[in-house]
């Protein structure tokens, strides 16, 4: 993990995937203070509420954190502003390719750059436009997922680009074991979302920390494309009444479309406020029924509420012990 430590500022090259709602100042700091690197997830948020959310995660932790922010969002060049006032050390950009004025801006103000690559191309051009760190996340994870799978992803860009730069493994990760075969792997580290989300320290309400205990893995299915016209990006969530209600939202949707009432870019941008209402509904209000509940395919390992050094703790002894065990076992 040396490389992934060095590279973050922590003990752990265990990051802890932004969740817009979830990845709040409590959880934040909580992972940053047990030497994991918590990211704020900005969301839809405006740039004074990012302002509020740094400085309050600031006042609970003093070791380094990250700022999660979406390409999309109408607001990015300010977003970039705040987080340059707080000189905040890490920014990690998410939802597509992120435009060459947001790169050079944040590198600029000396922030590493981290980013997403959903395949090994874009990854490739991702390295060339100067970010510093890529994560890859496979479709088992929670949230906005890509079509390829994490061991896959981790197959096909780890060996080209593992000595580049630092590459961090995310989706489907609930055990020490899993992080350890990436780590072998070539990644210089790790993040995990869904694992998080019982965190004690964690903010959501206690119907969606129920909701992720009870659920086994199967029940963490990708969102279904009503409408080939619409190109909506899958989301990972525990199905429930909330899943089909957004079946219906597409197909409302794709009527405005053929009404002429809106255009392409308004669609996603209504499916997108969908999802954001839908998912705040479940984390805040605790309506799991209609709510959006976001999960990874790990949701099955989430078995109680626990303290996140614990969690932390527990994925470094899975992985010592396995590395105990294989050379116990060469010894023999
Ligand atoms: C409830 C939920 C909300 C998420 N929201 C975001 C987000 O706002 N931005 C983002 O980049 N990733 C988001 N993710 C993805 C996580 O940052 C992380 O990459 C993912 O959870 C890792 O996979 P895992 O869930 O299998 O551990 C979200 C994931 C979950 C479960």
């Amino acid at each position: 993990m040396a490389r992934g430590c060095e590279f973050l500022g922590t003990d752990y090259a265990i990051m802890g995937g932004a969740m817009s709602w979830i990845s709040e100042r409590n959880l934040v700091s909580a992972i940053s203070n047990a030497g994991g690197f918590g990211v704020i997830a900005c969301g839809a948020m405006e740039p004074h509420m990012l302002d509020t959310e740094i400085a309050e995660t600031k006042k609970r932790t003093d070791k380094p954190f990250g700022v999660n922010l979406i390409t999309m969002h109408p607001m990015l060049d300010e977003l970039i502003d705040v987080c340059a006032r707080h000189e905040v050390s890490h920014i990690v950009l998410a939802g597509g390719l992120p435009p060459g004025k947001a790169i050079e801006k944040i590198k600029g103000f000396g922030a590493k750059l981290v980013c997403f690559a959903p395949a090994l191309a874009l990854a490739k051009k991702l390295v060339r436009s100067g970010v510093d760190a890529l994560v890859i996340e496979g479709m088992e994870a929670g949230g906005h997922i890509g079509p390829v799978s994490t061991s896959v992803l981790a197959q096909e860009i780890l060996p080209e680009l593992a000595q580049e730069l630092p590459i961090f493994v995310a989706g489907g990760i609930g055990r020490g074991t899993a992080m350890l075969g990436y780590l072998e792997s070539g990644a210089a580290g790790v993040q995990l979302g869904t694992r998080f989300v019982c965190a004690t320290e964690c903010i959501a309400h206690a119907n969606f920390k129920k909701a992720f205990i009870r659920a086994p893995a199967r029940d963490a299915i990708a969102s279904t494309q009503i409408d080939p016209r619409l190109p909506v990006i899958p989301v990972r969530a525990l199905k429930n009444k909330g899943t089909e209600e957004f079946n219906r939202k597409q197909i409302e949707v794709a009527k405005l479309l053929d009404a002429g009432e809106i255009e392409m870019g308004e669609a996603q941008l209504q499916i997108e406020h969908f999802w954001a209402g839908a998912l705040k509904r479940a984390v805040i209000d605790g309506d799991v029924e209609n709510g959006s509940i976001m999960a990874g395919q790990s949701v099955g390992m989430v078995k109680a509420e626990e303290p996140v050094a614990d969690i932390i703790a527990t994925l470094m002894q899975e992985a010592a012990t396995a590395i105990e065990e294989r050379r116990a076992a060469t010894a023999a």
